[in-house]
This record gives structure tokens, C-alpha cells and sequence, in this order.
């Protein structure tokens, strides 16, 4: 396989599969697996997930500092995100010959923890898990216009198959609907922009081509040149784009020729890690195509609004992500931290002395189990 190079730092953003720790144990695997995990989209590029690699399990948590307070104030696109990058996590086991089994975790823990997933036997994958596998590093984010073109025959139908296979629901937007979603995203727009912390976190996760971060959105995948990037913060301070965003998304909801929501049975944190799995799994598709998606999040961020959206699509499903799909130009990969950024380190706990002093020198049951930093 290519490896892909970020442009920021250039850092590998695909691991090399040649890599494989084939002499390590069920912890290297797992951490060599995470290279691709770490491919997930999430919102404003934040990564706001950590990750704790013990034994044959892998443990996903959210990492609160990369919370998007203004735009995402419960975290449900946290979660996505981090749903998303477990759905990449089971597949790199698979295509490496891993049978997983998973659990998203009843939400509310106050470690943040959200899903576990455990290697279980060696098996061979099948071409499907193949065919996601292989679409993991090419899939894209595109805020470019797309094009006209229509998606192949049958696409939309598999789109929805692959959520439903998720746990999701998949509702494509009839033509008739446009207009009034076209209306429901301009409010959104205009309302978000408004806010002088939705700017703010805005800018402060807008990167220029040359800084080193390997978080947040370059310049030149918003369109912007490094200079418009450089003196963003500022501008946003004092101007809002909101009726300019407004026009330009209402543009888009016309012109899309596939426009998506995507929508979880529950709204808990749960049901949005269900729900990331189930978009990561829809975009592979899309990107295995030759496709790439652009969003249109203001009317599920906007509580009011969300709740809009869900009665003119009559969905009985809480929507979740509004996106659509389609041909774009070629879009280069974004930065991504390194697997040893996100993985938490484990350290060995020292046996407690007066307790191998009892059990006459011999290591008591628990000692020498793992604790995280
Ligand atoms: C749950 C979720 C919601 C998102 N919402 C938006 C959005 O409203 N607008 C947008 O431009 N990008 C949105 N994104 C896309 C991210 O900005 C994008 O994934 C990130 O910048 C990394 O780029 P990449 O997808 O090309 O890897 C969203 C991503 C996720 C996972």
C-alpha cells in the first residue's frame, strides 16, 4: 500500500501495513491497528479521542480537553467521532485477520470511557471489511463545490443497508424536502455565526498550511488561503459571516445530488458512538465509490432546529448528521496525531509491600495488573 503523506509536518498519515508487529503480542497489534483508528473524521479535526491498550483490549475514551464546547456543547459529535474511529480500529483488525467482538458502554461514566473492543481468534477477513479497509486513508472531507454527477445506481440503497447494518438509520432527502431543509440549514448558519464562541472555537481550530499542529483544519481545506487563515481570529471578532454561510450552504442543499441525514434510535451518549460507526461505515462506502462528503451541521447543532429537521423528515429516528455526498476535486489528507499521542501510557502497579510480606514473598493476586496515567 502507498503511504499517504499529510502535507502539515509530513508525517505519515497512513501507517505502512509492512509495519505489522508480526513477533509482538495482542497489545502491539492493537496499537498498530490504532493507525488507522486515528484516520476518523471529527469535527473541526479536534481527535478528540484516547485510547488504553491492555492485554488483547483496546478501550476508547473521549478526551474532554478536545471537547467543542460552543458547537457541540453535549459532546454528541465527540462521541461520533469517536464511534468512527472504533468502526476503523474493528476494521484494521479485520483486515489484518482478527475476529473482534465490541461494546459501546452505557453512556455517563465519569471516566469517559465509551467502547472496548477485544481481539478474539484469528480468522480471514471478508471482501466487504476488505473493501472499507481499503477506503479508510482515501476518504475525505470536501468543503469544495462538488459535481453535478450522479452517484452510481444502487448506491444510496447500500448506503442505507450499511447504516442500518450499524444500528442507524439512513434517510435520504427527497427533492421535494429541499427547499424547507435548505431554509432550516440558513437559520442554522446564521444563528451559529452569531455567537461569538462558536467564532472563536472556529478560529482557534483553523490551522495556516505551514503550522506543525497535526490537529484542526488547514487553510486550504476550508478554502482559505494562508493569509485569510492567519488573520481569521481577528476578523471573526469583529464580523459575521453568518448571512454569507447562509447563502452558500442554501446553494448547496440545491445543488447536492445526494443530501443524507443520518439518524441514531436514541440520543444518549451511546447511541452517538452507534451513530459514528454508522456514518464512518456510510462514508468508507461513499469514499470506496469515489465519493467524498460535505456537511451541513448547523441544523443538528442547534437544538431548537434539530428538532425541526426530525418533523419535516418525519423521522422517528433522532437525526444526527445532515451531510451530503458527491464527486469532488482531489482534497489531500488532513494532519493526524501520532498513535503515541492518543494511547495512553500504562504503567505496571508496584505490589503493595505489606501484602508480599503476608503472603510470604509471593506476588498477591492483582499485582503487576495495569493502571493508566
Ligand atoms: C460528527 C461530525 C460532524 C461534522 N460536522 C461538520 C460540519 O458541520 N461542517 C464541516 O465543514 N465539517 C464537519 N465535519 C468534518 C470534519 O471537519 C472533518 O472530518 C475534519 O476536518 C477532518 O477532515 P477529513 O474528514 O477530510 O479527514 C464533521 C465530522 C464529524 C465526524
Amino acid at each position: 500500500m502507498a503511504i499517504a503523506h499529510a502535507p502539515d509536518g509530513g508525517a505519515p498519515a497512513t501507517p505502512r501495513e509492512s509495519d505489522l508487529p508480526v513477533w509482538g503480542g495482542p497489545a502491539d497489534l492493537l496499537r498498530f491497528f490504532l493507525g488507522w483508528a486515528v484516520l476518523a473524521p471529527s469535527r473541526h479535526n479536534a481527535q478528540p479521542w484516547v485510547f488504553e491498550v491492555e492485554g488483547d483490549e483496546a478501550r476508547v475514551y473521549a478526551d474532554p480537553w478536545r471537547a467543542l464546547p460552543a458547537v457541540d456543547p453535549r459532546d454528541r459529535e465527540l462521541e461520533m467521532a469517536c464511534g468512527a474511529a472504533l468502526l476503523n480500529l474493528r476494521l484494521a483488525a479485520a483486515h489484518f485477520g482478527w475476529a473482534t467482538s465490541h461494546e459501546v458502554v452505557a453512556g455517563g461514566r465519569r471516566d469517559g470511557m465509551l467502547a472496548r473492543l477485544r481481539l478474539e481468534e484469528r480468522r480471514a477477513p471478508g471482501p466487504d471489511e476488505e473493501e472499507l479497509f481499503r477506503a479508510i486513508p482515501r476518504r475525505r472531507t470536501c468543503r469544495l463545490p462538488l459535481e453535478g454527477r450522479d452517484p452510481p445506481g444502487g448506491l444510496v440503497a447500500r448506503l442505507s443497508r450499511d447504516a442500518a447494518e450499524e444500528g442507524a438509520v439512513l434517510r435520504p432527502v427527497e427533492d421535494a424536502e429541499r427547499a424547507a431543509i435548505a431554509e432550516l440549514v440558513a437559520e442554522g448558519d446564521r444563528t451559529q455565526w452569531a455567537d461569538g464562541r462558536v467564532r472563536a472555537e472556529y478560529a482557534r481550530w483553523t490551522r495556516t498550511g505551514g503550522s506543525p499542529r497535526r490537529d484542526g483544519m488547514p487553510a486550504w481545506s476550508l478554502g482559505l488561503s494562508d493569509a485569510a487563515a492567519f488573520l481569521q481570529p481577528i476578523w471573526l471578532r469583529v464580523s459575521d459571516p453568518g448571512a454569507v454561510e447562509a447563502e452558500r450552504d442554501r446553494r448547496r442543499v440545491a445543488a447536492a445530488r445526494v443530501l443524507l441525514c443520518l439518524g441514531s434510535w436514541g440520543d444518549h451518549p451511546a447511541d452517538h458512538v452507534v451513530a459514528g460507526q454508522a456514518l464512518q461505515r456510510v462514508l468508507l462506502r461513499a469514499a470506496g465509490a469515489g465519493l467524498a462528503a460535505c456537511y451541513l451541521g448547523s441544523p443538528v447543532e442547534v437544538p431548537e432546529l434539530a428538532r425541526r429537521l426530525r418533523d419535516t423528515l418525519g423521522m422517528r429516528a433522532f437525526p444526527q448528521v445532515l451531510f451530503r455526498v458527491g464527486y469532488g476535486g482531489t482534497m489531500r489528507p488532513t494532519p493526524r496525531r501520532p498513535v503515541d499521542d492518543v494511547v495512553r501510557r500504562m504503567e505496571p502497579l508496584p505490589p503493595p509491600p505489606a501484602m508480599i510480606a503476608v503472603s510470604g514473598g509471593r506476588a498477591p493476586a492483582g499485582a503487576g495488573e495495569a493502571r493508566s496515567r
